[in-house]
């Protein structure tokens, strides 16, 4: 795992409060990734990764699903309107809260799911009362990601899954310059660490999941990064940003530097599934 000091919970708040909007402009109502098998259009590639995930993750309808920093919504309404979840979100950012609650009534389920502004660090739920505790790309921003898998596996009920999708230290994080270049990525995106798949493999074994062999979405994911960048030096959000504060111009301008971690193997991407025995 790679870490650095310099990243706060308040700071992550607050970038998620300021910072949903140039998601939305730039990107979409999904903050993460999009999964490419073909040569797909990226709002169809973000529904891919999280389609394929709730695939993976054997969502059925009715299934109770928490959705750990549930961004806009963008998961919790695409598994409540396809999959026919259950779904409760929870976010850090009270602004995503209320963006999500509105998404979801527009959108027309806001009867099949419920959104919090909850710290997934402290947050509670009655022990096996869920079917699939979801996240995608949330981890990263967890302070103590091993006690979260901890106490987020006994939400499970038994036959109950997880199903994570998170940015890793790759293959050559530890290499010269390697390190540096995940450093520089934790920073610009607030994330006090990034462990690599073997330490999610361990945190989920250690919370009592059986985990199925780790799936190395790296290929299919980087070009995310390629697309972001040509529409921030397309449109006007980088001057945009300017006006909001530092930290978002230094986000968007870190772009680049995450895309140089995937092509030099310092970063990498993973899909993790545990069940509960
Ligand atoms: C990269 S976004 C992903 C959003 C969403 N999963 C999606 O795919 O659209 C990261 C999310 O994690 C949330 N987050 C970060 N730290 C959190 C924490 N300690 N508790 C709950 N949510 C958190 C942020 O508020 C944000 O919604």
């Amino acid at each position: 795992m790679i870490s650095v000091t310099t990243v706060s919970k308040p700071d992550i708040q607050f970038h998620y409060d300021l910072s949903t909007l140039f998601y939305r402009l730039l990107w979409g109502r999904h903050i993460h990734h999009g999964l490419w098998k073909a040569d797909e259009a990226p709002d169809v590639a973000q529904l891919n990764l999280t389609d394929t995930l709730a695939e993976l993750a054997g969502i059925q309808p009715g299934d109770r699903v928490i959705d750990v920093g549930c961004g806009m919504g963008g998961s919790s309404i695409r598994l409540a309107k396809q999959f026919g979840a259950e779904v409760m979100g929870i976010t850090l950012s009270p602004v995503q809260r209320l963006w999500a609650s509105v998404a979801a009534r527009l959108d027309g389920v806001s009867q099949h799911t419920t959104f919090k502004r909850l710290d997934a660090e402290v947050a509670q739920f009655q022990p096996e009362s869920v079917d699939v505790v979801w996240s995608i790309e949330c981890t990263e921003h967890l302070f103590d990601k091993a006690a979260f898998f901890h106490r987020a596996a006994k939400w499970l009920r038994p036959g109950g899954r997880m199903a994570i999708c998170a940015w890793l230290a790759g293959p050559r994080a530890t290499e010269p310059g390697g390190a540096e270049q995940v450093r520089k990525v934790c920073e610009g995106f607030l994330c006090p660490s990034l462990g690599n798949a073997q330490d999610y493999v361990e945190w989920m074994n250690s919370a009592g999941l059986e985990v199925e062999p780790v799936q190395d979405w790296t290929p299919q994911v980087a070009e995310t990064w390629s697309i972001c960048r040509r529409r921030v030096e397309q449109t006007r959000v980088r001057w945009l940003a300017r006006l909001i504060d530092r930290q978002t111009t230094r986000f968007l301008d870190d772009f680049s530097t995450i895309l140089e971690a995937y092509r030099s193997g310092a970063m990498s991407y993973g899909c993790f599934i545990g069940r509960r025995p």
